[in-house]
């Protein structure tokens, strides 16, 4: 129940296109169709830290397929035109084509995109393509066999992952995003390599500040590299030209390497926030709204919607909750941190 956001106090308005309080609009969706993964990333899952007895959402907890989709529909009427399917890994998720199937029939989705670990591809690169699927992100830290070892919690194999781009690219996906996490002194020292190797295929590279999502990373500020420090870096060896944004608000800042190597892009939450142009919301797999990657708590939507709740009175909850939300944490993450508030969602509840 949603007992901690009081969300009668909000007038009732109109639910279409709604503004949030910031006046930021809503545009993007992610939805978490899973919170288990193959792989115990340090940065996001790690072994050791996030507690043994930790309980993953049951079978019947999680949204079914077709209650996905009644709440995509909701947050179409609302403006949203993009979704992107995260998890945990979404590829877990059984069945995981005929969701792409079933969201990219709705009027209105003019994009839909999913972030995965890659290892699972080999197996359903092509039935995804099928579906309907337009974009794929696949996460990739380093080339080095065994830092990527440490970097999965010795779950996973960069072969694995570097199949999984090839089946991807053998079922028609182009232009693959590959995200990498930079963390000082694990893997800052290999990001050369990462775009020697994809320089000419077309794909995208992209490198992520570390950032302190969760509670169970341990994140510390000197762990982080500035993009700048990246930039100027990556420059000295392919000098790089700086691109327009694709989209208002996009997350990451994009360059092209001037010998015509391709584009690499940089997302740098940390040292230069974004939140104000965020027009992103959060779906977890067990159907909670989150306003923001770091918010504490979500909104739960599973309940009026198993309790028979209509089309429009789910776009109306959505509405005035997005009215409500005046979330930018990256902005305020020096002070927040200051005053001891860092309880937030985990990030493979909500994915990435
Ligand atoms: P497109 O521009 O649609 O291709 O996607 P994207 O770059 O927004 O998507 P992606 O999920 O690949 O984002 C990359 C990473 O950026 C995520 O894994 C997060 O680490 C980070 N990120 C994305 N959105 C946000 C956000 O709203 N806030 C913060 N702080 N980080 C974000
Ligand atoms: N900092 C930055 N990015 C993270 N991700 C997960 N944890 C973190 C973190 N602590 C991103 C990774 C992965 C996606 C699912 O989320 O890029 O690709
Ligand atoms: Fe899994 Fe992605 Fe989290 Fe790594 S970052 S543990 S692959 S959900
Ligand atoms: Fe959006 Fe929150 Fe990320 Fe800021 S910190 S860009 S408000 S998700």
């Amino acid at each position: 129940m949603n007992k901690d956001i009081p969300i009668d106090l909000v007038p009732a308005g109109s639910a279409a296109a709604p503004r949030d309080a910031l006046s930021r609009p809503l545009r993007d969706l992610r939805i978490s169709v899973i919170d288990r993964c193959n792989f115990r990333c340090p940065y996001c899952m790690p072994e050791d830290q996030y507690a043994q007895d930790y309980e993953f959402l049951s079978k019947e907890a999680r949204l079914r397929f077709e209650e996905i989709e009644r709440l995509a529909r909701a947050f179409v009427r609302l403006g949203v035109r993009k979704l992107r399917l995260t998890g945990g890994e979404p590829l877990l998720r059984r069945d995981l084509p005929r969701l792409v199937e079933q969201l990219a029939r709705i009027p209105g989705i003019e994009d839909i995109a999913m972030t995965t670990n890659g290892v699972l591809l080999p197996k359903f690169a092509k039935e995804l393509r099928d579906a309907g699927l337009h974009r794929l992100t696949v996460s990739l830290d380093t080339l080095d066999a065994e830092t990527f070892r440490t970097l999965s919690g010795g779950r996973g194999e960069v072969a694995d992952v570097l199949a999984g781009i090839a089946a991807a690219e053998r079922a028609g996906f182009a232009k693959i995003k590959l995200n990498c996490v930079v963390m000082r002194g694990v893997n800052d020292a290999q990001v050369l390599d990462l775009i020697e190797h994809f320089r000419g295929s077309g794909h995208i590279v992209r490198f992520i500040e570390y950032m302190d999502v969760g509670t169970v990373n341990q994140w510390r500020g000197d762990m982080v590299v500035p993009s700048a420090e990246l930039i100027a870096r990556i420059g000295a060896r392919w000098p790089l030209e700086s691109l327009q944004p694709n989209y208002r608000g996009e997350v990451a800042e994009r360059y092209r390497l001037k010998d015509g190597g391709g584009e690499i892009g940089f997302i740098s939450s940390v040292s230069q926030p974004f939140c104000g142009d965020c027009s992103r919301a959060r779906l977890s797999a067990d159907g909670k709204l989150y306003t923001c990657l770091f918010a504490r708590l979500g909104y739960d939507l599973r309940e009026p919607l198993r309790a028979g709740a209509g089309d429009e009175e789910l776009a109306v909850l959505i509405a005035r909750r997005w009215a409500q939300r005046t979330d930018r944490y990256s902005e305020q993450r020096a002070e927040l941190r200051a005053r001891g508030e860092q309880k937030h969602v985990e990030m493979f509840a909500v994915g990435g």
